[in-house]
């Protein structure tokens, strides 16, 4: 029996997710098509015998309530939500909360980061994590060596792959074999950690003492360094995609590696070029294997590469939408449009022959009729919720905040 908790956090960690997490928890924001934790609960919800998934963050619980009953529902588990009333760390509010985490005994406890994506090979790592019975499994991925810093970095046992040693975002290169943010647990961690918080475990680290009066635990620096070398954590290698969410311009890579993942492994979800129009603006999904009909094959989409279209978007079909893109529910796009490497949120209306790539459009946004919306994989430009472009114009690069009108062309901005 295994249960899973999903760290999510909290408002004051959205900034670097400005202007999009103005208007939603960077938690929901889609990937994929889809919320970016319910890929975390799908994952979870594939795992035989999984009790209950806890989300554990400082946000106000009414903005998971409706999302939480209908996903809760839709992969049939247990979900909830218990709030930190203030940021207790990435262990903190594990121990706080480690009485209703341990309820009807879990053998095991899944603990998730919510700002990732990544495979989830949830049932592979508990199966190592039980063959090898430690207290703690890391899922770990080899990456770039210049991009192991930004990550926990850590050095691994190659014939055991018992965890050695661990550094936290180090300053020079460790190891390119990086921490996912993605765990198992036994229950004697939260014990630890418990003992950590009443003061009868001290790891004895500066940084925990300026922590303390904060009351804040980390896992990494507090639990995973004390702990590793000795005996009690192991490492479970993949090497499937994984990317951290934490810019919007990490948003919609993160998208696209969905996106690429889905082709590969879930053709199904993806909207394809005989997807029919028609039927999809009956809000109905067209059947594989329903024999289309002469009308329906007239209103073809003209969709390159991996792409996710909301059934109830309008899109005409001589719009060019692909690779790269996802359409959210009730979004208009034009004759002659071109999407290409973009997130497009709910309700966004894209006129005729409008250009957009790499950028995010936010919910309700107008982008008038030949206007072209442009940014960079580095540098992607951004909309938050309701901006109005008028036609014609060029916005390249920017970052536009919400409610924004543009009536000139704008390039390298920050819209205020
Ligand atoms: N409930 C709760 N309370 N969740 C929290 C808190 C807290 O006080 N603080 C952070 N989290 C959640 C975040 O929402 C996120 O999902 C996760 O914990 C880790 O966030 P950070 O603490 O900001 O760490 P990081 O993302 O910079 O780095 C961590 O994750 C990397 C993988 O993505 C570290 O564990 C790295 O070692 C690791 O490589
Ligand atoms: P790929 O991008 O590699 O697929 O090459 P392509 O030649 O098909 O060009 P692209 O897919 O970018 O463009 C497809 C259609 O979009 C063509 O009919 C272009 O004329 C049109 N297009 C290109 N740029 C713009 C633009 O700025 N605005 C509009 N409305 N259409 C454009």
């Amino acid at each position: 029996k295994t249960k899973a908790v999903i760290l999510v956090g909290g408002a004051s960690k959205g900034t670097r997710f400005r202007p999009l997490s103005l208007d939603l928890p960077k938690p929901l924001f889609p990937l994929g098509g889809k919320p970016m934790i319910e890929h975390h609960i799908e994952a979870c919800a594939r795992v035989p015998g999984l009790m209950e998934i806890i989300l554990l963050g400082f946000y106000e619980e009414s903005l998971f309530t409706s999302f939480l009953e209908l996903t809760s529902e839709r992969f049939g588990v247990p979900i909830r939500y218990l709030r930190e009333a203030k940021s207790l760390g990435t262990a903190g509010g594990l121990s706080r909360y480690s009485n209703a985490i341990l309820s009807g005994n879990p053998g095991a406890i899944f603990v998730l980061h919510c700002d990732i994506g990544c495979s989830f090979p949830l049932v592979n790592l508990l199966r190592f994590h039980v063959q090898k019975s430690p207290e703690f499994t890391i899922l770990g991925k080899v990456v770039e060596p210049g991009e192991a810093r930004k990550y926990g970095c850590m050095v691994k046992d190659p014939n055991t792959c018992e965890l050695l040693h661990y550094a936290e975002k180090p300053s020079s290169v460790v190891s390119e074999l990086i921490n996912c943010g993605v765990y198992v647990i036994s229950p004697w961690i939260l014990d630890y950690i418990g003992q950590i918080r009443n003061g009868s475990q001290s790891p004895n680290r500066v940084s925990f003492y300026m922590n303390r009066e904060n009351d804040i635990i980390r896992l990494e620096q507090d639990v995973i360094m004390p702990l590793a070398g000795k005996g009690k954590i192991y490492v479970y290698e993949m090497d499937d995609f994984w990317a951290q969410v934490k810019e919007p311009k990490t948003a919609l890579r993160c998208s696209e590696l969905y996106l690429a993942y889905y082709k590969e492994h879930k053709p199904e979800l993806l909207t394809t070029p005989t997807t029919s129009l028609r039927a999809r603006m009956d809000g109905l999904l067209f059947m594989r294997n329903q024999k289309p009909t002469v009308g329906l094959q007239e209103t073809r989409l003209n969709i390159v590469g991996a792409v996710y279209i909301h059934p109830s978007a309008k899109v005409e079909s001589n719009a060019k939408i692909g690779p790269n893109v996802t359409i959210a529910a009730g979004v208009e796009i034009a004759a002659g449009a071109r999407l290409k490497d973009c997130i497009i949120l709910e309700d966004v209306n894209i006129k005729e022959h409008a250009f957009i790539s790499h950028s995010i459009i936010g919910w309700g946004s107008i982008v008038d009729a030949w206007t072209r919306v442009q940014g960079t994989a580095e540098n992607p430009t951004i909309f938050g919720a309701g901006v109005v472009t008028e036609a014609e114009i060029v916005v390249r690069n920017c970052t536009v905040l919400p409610h924004k009108t543009l009536n000139e062309s704008c390039h390298q901005q920050i819209i205020l």
